[in-house]
Order: structure tokens, then C-alpha cells, then sequence
């Protein structure tokens, strides 16, 4: 008889539902979890520095999260009208969002960019968008273009990481490299005329912006006219309750939301200034500047009840203060499991999330990182993986829950110091 492993492998491409890479040997498929620990189909416990690529920020099963669910379901799943959940969900945003004077919610962060990049687009009435190179916003158009370059073009030309972005990439996308201000300038002034927009992980992956980066794609996008996106898909609700917005203290026109909001249930959000959210508006159809916006399970009750619950938890005093307490815990962990075995690497992130880069070379963007030693960081993630850590060996990147204490990451620490050596890198996979 087929184990539950072969046949996921038969059944997903890759033995996954997307951008895992797994050797075969290593897939397993997942029973239950609970705070910062799930367990696979062999009852195999892993402690868990994925934590649903960090859309479970409060922990698996957090009993809030739940209770609300198990509420809201016997009293239906999906109306795709508003719902007294949606409505509190939405208030309780554009309270917290500095950007956000109106929203609309759709059920995925892919879904929430795509909706912000085509209200810039008919708000400016032009059509390019610019992206930093290295930058993920979903699986759209713009979130795959210039994401894993391995042979990057001359700033601002695009690659398609995905095949099929080849052509509305060069048509649509201009691509700059992060924390670079000259050159994001020189492209914007070059460009305006075509340009709707900037799009911006506030934190790129887990690099950090730095000192007035931010601060100058606000002012540069005024001068130019444009609209400022931030997709705060990762960093809305995480690195502050208010977001990238309320760390950095830039206020962006767009803002996207997904992941830590919903509590691990689907959800993804879009709002931001009140002239343009209207543009949505159904009774404008017809009118040159609308925009369509239909999501079947966007706010639904279920998941903006996990996500009343899930920022109910996060709002409370001490989680942010906790959050990042326990990211410079492990960030400083593993520096010292670095230095201790004398490996150069950069140990990258901020609040609840790090990333180790094999390279002596600080990171300010996706080149810094695409020099490092690649190959060594995933022999890493996986050695860790087969240490009992589950986390996802192709993004590298970690994430810490509000379930997660100092005792796990010391226990994760323990196998990172393993899965470093130099000794254990050279053994074959399996063995
Ligand atoms: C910054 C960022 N934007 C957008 C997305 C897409 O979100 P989703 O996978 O919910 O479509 C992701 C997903 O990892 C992300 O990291």
C-alpha cells in the first residue's frame, strides 16, 4: 500500500501545493498542530519556523482563534456580502492603518496587491508599475517578475521568474534595486510619464529598508505624482500592530494586507485613500476610471471572525514589545552559533523573522544576497528540517510566532549548530 508521502508526490507536483522544493525523502504530509509545533502522519513532532509562512502569528490552534471559528460556523460559511465580522474587521483597520480611509477584503495577499496595482493603474491613467528586483508580492504578474533573477538585466529591465510573465513584464514592469534612492530616482524621472506606481515590500524579504529609504519613495512619488503601494502582506500586524506603516512611520496611498491577519484562515485586504478606493464604487461602472473588484470569499465570516479573534490577541499589551524580543533572541543566537563554529554569514530580519546569507558581504538588496552561498543555505534548511524543524528550505526565511518562547528557539539553535558544521553539510541527504 502507497504511504500518505508517496502518494501526496503522486498526487502535487514536487509532493507540495507551491514553493516548497523538497527533496522526495524529506516530504511529509502534516496531521495537527498546536503553538509553534505540528506533527506528520508518522506522529514525527517538528517544532515549526514556518508557522503557515507566517500567516500564523498568534500559533496554531490559539484557542481565540478557535472559539471564533467554531462560532461562526454553524451560522454560515460565506455570503460574499458584508457580515457584522467584516464590518468590525474593516472599522478595527482603517483605525489601525494610517493609509487606509476605505477597503475592500479578497481572500489572499496575491489578490490584495493585484487590486492595488490596478487602482494606480486607472487612478494615474498610466500604465507601468515599478517593483524593487528580489521583491515577492504573490503569484501575480508583478509579484514573479525580477524575483529570482539568476542572470539580473540592467536596472530598470525586468526578467520573468515565470515563464509566462515574459511578455507583460516588459510591457508593464520596471524593475530598481532596493535601498538604492539614485537609482529608483534616475528610473522615476526617466519614466514618470508612464509610470503609475511604486510598489514596495517595506521590508524586503528580510531586508530591512534603509535609514530614509521609505522616507524618499514617499517624497520622490509625490514629486512625480505617483501612487506609493505598500505591500504589507508580511510586515501589516507583525513588526508593530499598525504595521511597516507605524514602524517606519511613512504612510503610503495603498496598502495590502494578508497572512498574520487572518489567524491562518484566508483573507487578504486592500485599502487606502478615500478619492481612490472610490473608484470602485459599482455605481461608477461605465465611468473611464472603474475598477472591478469581486472576491467570492473575500471577507467572509469565517475567516474575519478568525481575524477579529487573531487581532484581539495581537492588540493586547506586550505582544509587539515580545515579538521582537524573541527575533533578536534567535537572530542573536545564531550570529553566536555562526562565529562560534567560524562561519562568515550575515544573519538578516527584523521583529519576528530572520534569515541567515552565507556571504561576508552586508545585504542592502537582492544583488548582496544573489553573490551569497546559496547552495549552503539550503543544505542548512534542510539539515535543519531533518532535524525536526519544519520551515520551507526554498524561502530560507523564518518566522516566529506569538507561541514561540526562548526554550524553542535554544532548541532550534541546538540543531542549527549541528546542521552548520561543515562535517554534516558534506553527508548525502537520507543517510
Ligand atoms: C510580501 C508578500 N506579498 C504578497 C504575498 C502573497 O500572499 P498570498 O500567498 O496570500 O497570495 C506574499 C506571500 O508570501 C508575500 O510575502
Amino acid at each position: 500500500m502507497q504511504t500518505l508521502r508517496e502518494r501526496s508526490l503522486s498526487v502535487f507536483p514536487a509532493g507540495s501545493n507551491g514553493e516548497f522544493n523538497l527533496p522526495a525523502e524529506l516530504a511529509i504530509v502534516i496531521t495537527k498542530g498546536k503553538g509553534c509545533e505540528l506533527w506528520d502522519s508518522d506522529n514525527r513532532r517538528f517544532v515549526d519556523f514556518s508557522i503557515g509562512w507566517g500567516s500564523v502569528l498568534v500559533g496554531h490552534a490559539h484557542p481565540a482563534v478557535v472559539e471564533a471559528v467554531t462560532r461562526q460556523a454553524p451560522l454560515g460559511s460565506n455570503f460574499a456580502y458584508v457580515t457584522e465580522n467584516s464590518l468590525r474587521l474593516a472599522e478595527e483597520i482603517v483605525r489601525l492603518s494610517p493609509a487606509c480611509d476605505a477597503l475592500r477584503f479578497c481572500a489572499s495577499g496575491t489578490e490584495a496587491t493585484m487590486y492595488c496595482q490596478r487602482l494606480a493603474r486607472a487612478f494615474s491613467k498610466r500604465p507601468k508599475m515599478l517593483k524593487f528586483e528580489g521583491a515577492y508580492h504573490g503569484a501575480n504578474d508583478i509579484g514573479v517578475t525580477s524575483l529570482f533573477p539568476t542572470h539580473p538585466p540592467d536596472f530598470p529591465e525586468p526578467d520573468p521568474t515565470s515563464a509566462d510573465v515574459r511578455h507583460s513584464a516588459k510591457r508593464d514592469i520596471l524593475v530598481a534595486p532596493f535601498n538604492d534612492l539614485e537609482i529608483t530616482a534616475r528610473i522615476i524621472g526617466e519614466h514618470a510619464h508612464e509610470l503609475a506606481g511604486v510598489i514596495v515590500e517595506p521590508l524586503q524579504r528580510c531586508t530591512p529598508p534603509q535609514p530614509g529609504f521609505l522616507e524618499g519613495l514617499r517624497t520622490l512619488t509625490r514629486e512625480h505624482n505617483l501612487l506609493l503601494i505598500f505591500d504589507e502582506v508580511v510586515t501589516g500586524f507583525r513588526l508593530a500592530y499598525g504595521g511597516a506603516q507605524q514602524y517606519y512611520g511613512v504612510v503610503p496611498d495603498l496598502v495590502a494586507y494578508g497572512k498574520a491577519l487572518g489567524g491562518g484562515y484566508p483573507i487578504g485586504a486592500f485599502g487606502g485613500r478615500r478619492d481612490i478606493m472610490d473608484i470602485v464604487r459599482e455605481d461608477r461602472l461605465g465611468d473611464p476610471l472603474y475598477v472591478w473588484v469581486a472576491s467570492t470569499l473575500g471577507g467572509n465570516p469565517i475567516s474575519t471572525a478568525a481575524a477579529r479573534a487573531a487581532l484581539s490577541v495581537l492588540s493586547q499589551d506586550g505582544t509587539y514589545e515580545r515579538l521582537h524580543t524573541l527575533g533578536h533572541y534567535l537572530r542573536e543566537g545564531m550570529r553566536r552559533v555562526l562565529q562560534n563554529r567560524g562561519i562568515t554569514a550575515q544573519v538578516i530580519g527584523d521583529g519576528p523573522l530572520a534569515q541567515v546569507v552565507f556571504t561576508q558581504q552586508p545585504i542592502r538588496d537582492y544583488r548582496s544576497t544573489q553573490r551569497a552561498d546559496k547552495a549552503r543555505a539550503r543544505a542548512v534548511m534542510l539539515g535543519l528540517f531533518k532535524r525536526g524543524v519544519f520551515l520551507n528550505p526554498m524561502g530560507t526565511k523564518l518566522y516566529l510566532s506569538m507561541a514561540h518562547d526562548e526554550g524553542v528557539c535554544d532548541e532550534f539553535l541546538d540543531r542549527f549548530d549541528d546542521a552548520v558544521c561543515e562535517k554534516e553539510l558534506a553527508r548525502p541527504f537520507g543517510e
